[in-house]
């Protein structure tokens, strides 16, 4: 499906986004794990947590829909064996899906084999498939991509595990093998990725400790259920964080957005930048930080991402080289080389799809150069999303500040993450 959009006077409002999806993920595995009942309130309904919803059904967890919450009853650590000794399970366009259940399939004693899209076929799997194969799991792959065959082991060896790219999934995946192993296992990496699965692991009764960026986890005998509560998804705010900051005259308010440490990147950027963004009504909410974020439009001069601040904010990239374009100045991102094995190759789609707009985006093999000087004018154009709803949402936002009209090709695959994402900004667009 194709969407149109137009230029517009300015944005204002008091929004909500939907829930983190990764938050989603991990409460529907660990929930799925644990002995009992567990709710979760809030959950993300969106394509890829419905897949990790519907590989536990497949798998024996009673999981019950009601409004916005879940309810899980937990099959325990050890799950029950498929007819055949086989699972088929479809991962659709979900990397997080995949690589998180791989850890937990690498400690049963059945054989699962997981496919995906287009998109998810194309995407490397070696990253999990090594570590888990050191644990003692038998992983079969087309050269490190899908379909991938894991034939568990429900005693797995222990590993100390050094992973060279910092990943929120790969850590996932070797701590929740770790639950099955045969000692302590430990994950480190450079710099310390999301750190919702330690978190949640903790609540979840599992023996975990965490060391700057090395975590450790021992087996566990069983996880004890939760009532937890999704926060709002900062990735899906940073959509409308920088709407109100580049279109002129705007003032919005976002509740409820998690603003865990290890996923707040983009905000100290922003602030780097001199973006007038507020933080109130901070609390705690099942073990995460959120609170209420307050944007106003501003003036904003060039700053520079590195390696070292990539992680907490992988997934806004896109979307900040769009604030940038709008700064005073040349911004440089580096270190950002994961972009091309995401949904897309998030560097080509970026900058192809903004020479397009008129803006002087530069691609390099880890990242782009930014030349904001002078305020740049888009100009409405025909985009292509490449499917990836990170690029769809990042193009709608640009065309709010281009003239005429901007169409975005298969412009739905917002359901990946952000379902209702064009409704929100039809509500906010003044
Ligand atoms: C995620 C981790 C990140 C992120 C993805 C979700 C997670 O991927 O890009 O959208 O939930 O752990 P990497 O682990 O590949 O950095």
């Amino acid at each position: 499906m194709d969407i149109k959009l137009k230029k517009i006077n300015a944005i204002s409002g008091v929004i909500e986004v939907p829930a983190d999806k990764s938050i989603t993920h991990r409460a529907v595995i660990l929930s799925s794990l644990a002995e009992g009942n567990s709710v979760i309130r809030n959950y993300l309904s969106s394509d890829d947590c419905n897949r990790t919803i519907e590989a536990f059904r497949q798998m024996g967890a009673e999981i019950k829909i009601d409004k916005s919450n879940l309810y899980i009853k937990g099959i325990g650590l050890k799950l029950p064996k498929p007819q055949n000794n086989r699972y088929n399970i479809y991962a659709g366009n979900s990397g997080t899906t995949t690589r998180l259940l791989a850890g937990i399939l690498a400690g049963q004693d059945f054989e699962t084999v997981i496919t995906g899209d287009d998109s998810l076929s194309k995407r490397p799997m070696r990253r999990i498939i090594d570590p888990l194969s050191e644990m003692g799991a038998k992983i079969k792959s087309e050269n490190g991509l899908l379909p991938l065959t894991i034939k568990g082991h429900t005693h797995l060896k222990s590993v100390n595990y050094v992973n060279n790219k910092s990943s929120g999934q790969v850590k996932s995946a070797v701590l929740f093998a770790g639950l099955y192993a045969d000692g302590i296992t430990t994950y480190t990496e450079p710099v310390k990725s999301r750190d919702h699965s330690e978190r949640m692991l903790k609540a979840f009764g599992a023996d975990i400790r965490i060391d700057e960026n090395s975590v450790t986890i021992c087996p566990t005998g069983k996880l004890i259920p939760q009532d937890i509560t999704v926060p709002g998804d900062i990735s899906s705010a940073a959509f409308f964080i920088a709407a109100a900051l580049i279109v002129p005259g705007s003032n919005l308010m976002i509740k409820n957005v998690g603003v865990n440490p290890t996923r707040d990147g983009f905000l100290e950027i922003l602030k780097r930048m001199g973006a007038d963004v507020t933080l109130t009504n901070m609390r705690e909410v099942s073990h995460e930080p959120v609170c209420d974020i307050i944007v106003k439009y501003s003036k904003l001069k060039a700053a520079n991402i590195d390696a070292y601040l990539v992680p907490r904010m992988v997934d806004e990239i896109p979307i900040f080289v769009l604030v940038a374009t709008q700064a005073e100045g040349i911004t440089r991102v580096s270190g950002a080389k994961e972009l091309r094995v995401k949904e897309s190759d998030r560097i080509h789609a970026v900058a192809s799809q903004f020479k397009k707009l008129g803006a002087q985006v530069e691609s390099l093999e880890d990242g782009f150069i930014i030349n904001g000087w002078g305020g740049i004018k888009f100009t409405g154009t025909l985009l292509d999303s490449f499917e990836d709803h990170r690029i769809a949402m990042t193009l709608a936002i640009a065309s709010l500040i281009a003239g005429g009209e901007t169409v975005i090709k298969d412009s739905n695959c917002v359901d990946v993450s952000f379902p209702g994402f064009y409704e929100i900004l039809r509500d906010i667009c003044k």
